[in-house]
C-alpha cells in the first residue's frame, strides 16, 4: 500500500518521491476521525475500503465492514445489492423508505453513480456498482466537514460522460525528437523510462488514486505517434500494458492502447495493412483477442491515421470508415472501441496556395464519412479546426456527424498554452468549448455532443500533463488543470471557479497552510484569469500560432508563415488574419450550421475574439470594443505583462504560508513566465508597429 509522501521533493536512494497533489493525507481528516461502515464487496469496494481504514487509522476514526451486527456509525458506504445494510438509517435509504432520500433516489445510478444523502444523522452513500461507492467516497472527501451537515440535500449523482479519459503521450523509447513524452512539460513518464516499463506501482496507484478522486475513469499510455518500440505493446510488450492495467484497475480506471495503423505489416509480417483484405482482418482479430485475455477490461485502441505522416488506409485507395471500421470489427466481441482521430490534413501545404485551408481539413474528410462507422467507433476530435490553440472557435465536425459517436479532444499538457512554465488556467476555456451551443440557442451543447444518444456518445479526452516530476504537472499550479478536466469530464456544468476551489480546498488544506483565507484568495487572483491574460500576450484575436517552431515555446511571429504546415496569419502592411469567408475567402465559414454559419462569415457579427481567425482586417479596423485591431493589440499585450507582474507580486506576499518547496517552484516560474510575457508583448507589438506603421495612442514604447 503507497501512502504518498508530502514535503519537500528530493530523490532518495533511488526512488522518486513525490508530493501527495491533491489528496494529501489531511484530506480525510473528517472522514478519518469517525466511526464508518463499509457494506459490500468487489475489488473497487476493497479500495474504498482500504482508504477509509487507512484514514480511520491517521485520525482515531473507526471502520466496520459488513458486521454481523447493527453498526452505529457517522458514514455509512454501501452497495445496495449487498442486501440489508447493519445500519437503521442506512437501511431505510436503501430501501427507499427514507422522506429525505425519496425523489433524489429516483432513476438508475448506473456502474458509476450514488446517492448521497443525510438521513437521521447518518451520511449515506449508496451505490449499484464499486465504482459508484469509490466515487461517493471521494465526494465525501471533496465536502469535508459539510459531508456531516444535517443539512446536507440528498442527491443522486451520475457522470454525464461515460467515457473521461487522459491519453498519454508517452514513448517508451526516448525518441530523439519528441524525448520520453511527446509535449510533455513535466519529466519522465509514470509508465516507461529509457525503452523499458519502469513498474514504478506505487506512483502508479497513486495516479489512479488521484485520476478517481476527480473522475477520470480510463488512460491511454503511449503516444498517438506510434513508433516502432511502442507498436510492440500490442504484441510481445503487452504485459507491460496488463501490469499497468492492474495497478490502476483498484481506482476504476482502464486502459486504452495506441496502436499503428501498419501494425499487420510492421508487427505481422504481412505485405500489407489493407482494410479489406482478409489476411489483414484475421491479424487484428487474434492481436486484439491476445489483448483481451490478458487485460479482461481493455478500453480500446486509439489510431492517429494518414496524418503528419502517419501509416492509414489512403495508401490502399481505402477511408477513414474502412480503416476505422477494421478495428472496430476486431473490438467489438470484447466491447472495446476504437477512437479514431479526426486531426487529419495536409501538412505539406504549401504556403503561396491561399485556397488550401488547414482548419478545413477534418470537416472535409470526415463529415461525408457520417454513417459509416461501425457502432464501437468513437471519432475523436480535437475540439478546435487548427490545434489546441489559446482561442479558435469549436470544430464544425462536432456540428456535422449526428450519425457518429464523437469525442471532443482537449489538451491539458500545456503546448499552446505556456508549456507549464506559465500559469494558465484552463477550466474556463474547456468550460466555454463544452458549454458551445453550435446550432445557437436552440440546440445542444458540445458537452451533449460528447455524451451523445442515451449516454453513448464518445466522451472527453484530454492529452495529460502530468510526468515524474515531484509535483506531478512541473507547475504546482498546472494540477488544477488536471483536476478540472476530471472533474469537467463528469460534470461540463460545473463552474471553473468552483472546481478551483475544490481544488485549493483538496490541495492547499488549512494544516498545510498558515493561512488558508489567503491563500484562496491569492490563488483565485493568480489563476481565475491567467487563461484570458496568457490570451492578451501572445497572438492576438484568435489568429493563433507566432509561437517558435519545432518546440512551439515562446514568440515568432513569422515562424511559420512560410512554412508547409497551414497555419499562417497573412500580416501586411494593410492589415493582419485569415480570410474564411464564403464570400471572399477559404469558405470554412460555410462548415459551421446557421447561426455560426452567418456570424462568423461577417465581419461585423463575427466576437473579437475570433476576428482574425475568419478575417483579414485592415489595421485600423474598428472591433466591438470600440477600439482599432491596431491598439487593442498594443493594449492588450502591454496589460497582459502588467497581470504577469502582478501574479508574481501576489505569490510573493504568501511565501510562508505555503510548503516551501511549492512557493519556490511556483516563484521560479512566474520569473520564467514574466521574463516570457515580455518578450511576447515586445515581438509581437514591434512587429506589428513596423508592419502597420500606426503608434500606438497612449505613446507607450514600442521597439
Ligand atoms: C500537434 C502536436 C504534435 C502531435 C499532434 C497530434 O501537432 O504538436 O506533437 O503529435 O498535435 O495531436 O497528433
Amino acid at each position: 500500500m503507497s501512502v504518498p509522501v508530502t514535503g519537500r521533493a528530493s530523490a532518495h536512494a533511488g526512488k522518486s518521491i513525490w508530493h501527495a497533489a491533491w489528496l494529501p493525507p489531511a484530506a480525510f481528516r473528517e472522514l478519518g476521525s469517525r466511526p464508518v461502515l463499509v457494506h459490500g464487496e468487489g475489488l473497487l469496494v476493497d479500495t474504498v475500503l482500504d482508504e477509509v481504514s487507512r484514514a480511520c487509522a491517521r485520525y482515531g476514526g473507526r471502520v466496520w465492514h459488513g458486521p454481523p451486527w447493527q453498526v452505529d456509525a457517522d458514514l455509512v458506504l454501501a452497495l445496495r445489492e449487498a442486501g440489508r445494510v447493519p445500519n437503521v438509517a442506512a437501511e431505510s435509504a436503501r430501501l427507499g423508505a427514507t422522506p429525505a432520500v425519496n425523489g433524489a433516489g429516483d432513476g438508475a445510478l448506473g456502474d458509476e453513480g450514488y446517492l448521497l444523502a443525510r438521513v437521521d444523522g447518518v451520511t449515506v452513500v449508496l451505490a449499484d456498482a464499486p465504482a459508484g461507492l469509490l466515487y461517493g467516497m471521494f465526494h465525501v472527501v471533496r465536502l469535508g466537514a459539510a459531508a456531516f451537515d444535517d443539512e446536507l440535500p440528498a442527491r443522486r449523482h451520475r457522470p454525464a460522460l461515460d467515457r473521461r479519459i487522459l491519453d498519454h503521450w508517452d514513448n517508451v523509447d526516448i525518441h530523439p525528437v519528441s524525448g520520453q513524452i511527446e509535449r510533455g512539460y513535466a519529466g519522465g513518464s509514470l509508465f516507461w523510462r529509457d525503452g523499458a516499463a519502469r513498474h514504478d506501482h506505487a506512483r502508479l496507484r497513486d495516479y489512479g488514486r488521484l485520476l478517481a478522486a476527480c473522475g477520470v475513469n480510463a488512460i491511454t499510455v503511449n503516444n498517438v505517434n506510434v513508433h516502432d518500440t511502442e507498436a510492440r505493446l500490442l504484441t510481445d510488450r503487452l504485459g507491460d500494458v496488463a501490469e499497468t492495467a492492474q495497478v490502476l484497475r483498484p481506482y476504476g480506471v482502464r486502459v486504452h492502447l495506441s496502436v499503428s495503423f501498419a501494425a499487420p505489416v510492421v508487427l505481422g509480417g504481412l505485405p500489407t495493412a489493407d482494410p479489406l483484405d482478409d489476411r489483414v482482418r484475421a491479424w487484428w482479430a487474434a492481436a486484439t483477442r491476445r489483448v483481451y485475455q490478458r487485460i479482461p477490461d481493455f478500453g480500446g485502441y486509439v489510431v492517429k491515421a494518414d496524418s503528419e505522416g502517419r501509416p492509414g488506409p489512403f495508401a490502399y485507395g481505402r477511408d477513414h470508415a474502412d480503416g476505422a471500421n477494421l478495428l472496430a470489427e476486431a473490438l467489438a466481441p470484447h466491447g472495446g472501441v476504437v477512437r479514431w482521430r479526426a486531426f487529419v490534413y495536409d501538412h505539406r501545404q504549401d504556403w503561396r496556395d491561399r485556397s488550401t485551408d488547414r482548419a478545413r481539413a477534418a470537416h472535409d474528410h470526415f463529415a461525408p464519412l457520417d454513417g459509416r462507422f461501425d457502432d464501437n467507433v468513437i471519432l475523436q476530435v480535437k475540439f478546435g479546426p487548427i490545434d489546441f490553440q489559446p482561442r479558435e472557435p469549436v470544430s464544425p465536425v462536432l456540428a456535422a456527424m449526428p450519425a457518429t459517436r464523437l469525442a471532443v479532444e482537449l489538451q491539458a499538457t500545456q503546448e499552446y498554452t505556456g508549456q507549464q512554465r506559465h500559469v494558465c488556467y484552463l477550466g474556463p476555456w474547456w468550460s466555454e468549448v463544452l458549454r458551445f451551443r453550435p446550432r445557437g440557442e436552440a440546440g445542444g451543447t458540445i458537452a451533449d455532443v460528447a455524451a451523445g444518444r442515451a449516454g453513448a456518445g464518445g466522451g472527453l479526452v484530454a492529452v495529460a500533463n502530468v510526468g515524474d516530476d515531484p509535483f506531478w504537472t512541473a507547475h504546482p499550479l498546472a494540477q488544477a488543470n488536471l483536476y478540472a478536466f476530471g472533474r469537467l469530464a463528469w460534470d461540463p456544468l460545473l463552474v471553473p471557479g468552483a472546481i478551483l476551489d475544490e481544488w485549493i480546498d483538496l490541495t492547499w488544506l488549512p494544516v498545510a497552510t498558515g493561512d488558508p483565507e489567503t491563500v484562496r484568495r491569492t490563488m483565485h487572483a493568480i489563476m481565475d484569469d491567467s487563461w484570458r491574460t496568457y490570451e492578451r500576450y501572445t497572438a492576438p484575436l484568435g489568429v493563433g500560432f507566432m509561437v517558435r517552431p519545432g518546440h512551439h515555446y515562446g514568440p515568432d511571429v513569422d515562424g511559420y508563415e512560410y512554412t508547409p504546415w497551414g497555419t499562417y496569419h497573412f500580416a501586411d502592411r494593410d492589415g493582419v488574419g485569415v480570410d474564411r469567408t464564403r464570400a471572399t475567402g477559404t469558405g470554412f465559414t460555410g462548415q459551421y450550421p446557421p447561426p455560426w454559419s452567418e456570424v462568423y462569415e461577417s465581419r461585423e457579427r463575427c466576437p473579437d475574439e475570433l476576428l482574425l481567425f475568419f478575417h483579414h482586417v485592415p489595421y485600423r479596423h474598428v472591433l466591438h470594443s470600440g477600439r482599432t485591431v491596431i491598439q487593442h493589440i498594443y493594449d492588450t499585450h502591454f496589460a497582459g505583462v502588467e497581470e504577469v507582474a502582478a501574479m508574481r507580486e501576489r505569490w510573493r506576499l504568501v511565501a510562508g504560508a505555503v510548503d516551501p518547496a511549492v512557493h519556490d517552484r511556483v516563484a521560479e516560474r512566474l520569473d520564467e513566465q514574466f521574463r516570457s510575457a515580455v518578450e511576447w508583448r515586445d515581438q509581437i507589438n514591434t512587429y506589428f508597429f513596423r508592419k502597420s506603421g500606426v503608434p500606438d495612442a497612449h505613446g507607450r514604447r514600442i521597439h
